[in-house]
């Protein structure tokens, strides 16, 4: 049985390869995009849906437009690592004659007033605490909450401590971390001590284009702006793609190990974004979070190139020399 599945993003060079990961997935169907501000303006995110969705010819799928900042800080978008247009500066013409009346949390309410769905959330968390705040019980309602954010023990990208997404907008997290500790869940936290893990390098993008020239020649288009980023900031020959793994994650549980712990997120000055991750429980609070820490960095490039190249695992027979 297909699950069917949300996927809230700020698309993004890596949100596009999720996005498209997703699309390629049989075991899911999703059922609506829903956009919000972060790495490129929410106008932008949603122009950059449209195209990835073009791409996949899937434009079926409805996209959302969400919140256009942070819940309380000012916006900064993240287009220094995503390029000036929010998808490496490929400057892929505009999809013209899509539009959507409803906006993302009108959506997400009236979906989960009706039933209950997954949501993948690859951008800042801002459409979920509107959700809550204007909602609370179509919040409740979401099953499973995967959330590429936070880090645990690796450091931060965009201050020592905090990660980009919950960096962002730190009360939007803050409150949905709060709201799941009321509802008694746990929300899957796929943070840098993963997605760190996850690099796609020139041989690996090589192999893509030899396997499939058009998907190759467009996921080089999108992520060259983010090798170079890499290479003057990580110093990393490649590019760190972490939104596909919460994709990944979602798809097959097993591919991450970690523990459930209670986690908090830090919304003021030095530590804004951080993930308090209470590991040796000194609050006696009630988990809130699966703080993944480890990957199968192997098992995730088998199911990205699977999806996004429709292969069996052994038509990839040189996967495993390249990994
Ligand atoms: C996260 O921030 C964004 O730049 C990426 O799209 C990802 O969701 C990584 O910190
Ligand atoms: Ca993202």
């Amino acid at each position: 049985m297909t699950r069917k599945v949300i996927i809230d993003c700020d698309p993004g060079i890596d949100d596009s390869l999720a996005i498209m990961m997703a699309l390629s997935s049989p075991e899911i169907e999703v059922i609506g995009i829903t956009v919000v501000a972060g790495n490129s303006p929410v106008e932008m995110g949603f122009e950059n849906a449209k195209k990835i969705l073009k791409f996949m010819n899937r434009l079926d799928v409805p996209i959302y437009k969400g919140e256009s900042k942070p819940l309380k800080k000012d916006f900064v978008n993240a287009l220094d690592t995503h390029g000036e247009d929010g998808l490496g500066e490929s400057f892929l013409p505009k999809v013209e004659g899509y539009e959507q009346e409803m906006s993302a949390t009108e959506f997400l309410e009236q979906i989960l007033m009706k039933e209950s769905v997954d949501m993948i959330a690859i951008g800042p968390l801002t459409n979920l605490a509107t959700l809550i705040q204007r909602n609370e019980q179509a919040f409740n309602n979401i099953s499973r909450l995967v959330s590429m954010g936070g880090t645990y023990k690796s450091h931060g990208n965009c201050s020592p401590v905090a990660e980009y997404n919950y960096w962002e907008d730190p009360e939007a997290a803050s409150i949905v971390y709060k709201q799941m500790s009321k509802i008694n869940k746990t929300i899957e936290m796929i943070g840098l001590d993963v997605t760190r893990k996850i690099v796609l390098t020139p041989t690996l993008l090589e192999y893509i284009k030899r396997l499939d020239s058009k998907t190759g020649e467009f996921i080089q288009k999108i992520t060259k702006f983010y090798f170079d980023f890499h290479w003057e900031w990580e110093h990393i020959i490649g590019c760190v793609i972490n939104d596909p793994l919460a994709i990944a994650y979602y798809l097959n549980p097993e591919i991450c190990t970690g523990f459930t712990s209670f986690v908090q997120v830090e919304t003021e000055s030095i530590s804004r974004g951080q993930t308090l991750v209470d590991a040796y429980s000194f609050y006696r609070k009630e988990a809130n979070a699966k703080v993944l820490t480890q990957v199968n960095m192997k098992e995730f490039f088998y199911m990205f190139l699977e999806r996004i190249l429709k292969k069996e695992r052994n038509e990839l027979d040189l996967l495993e020399e390249l990994l």
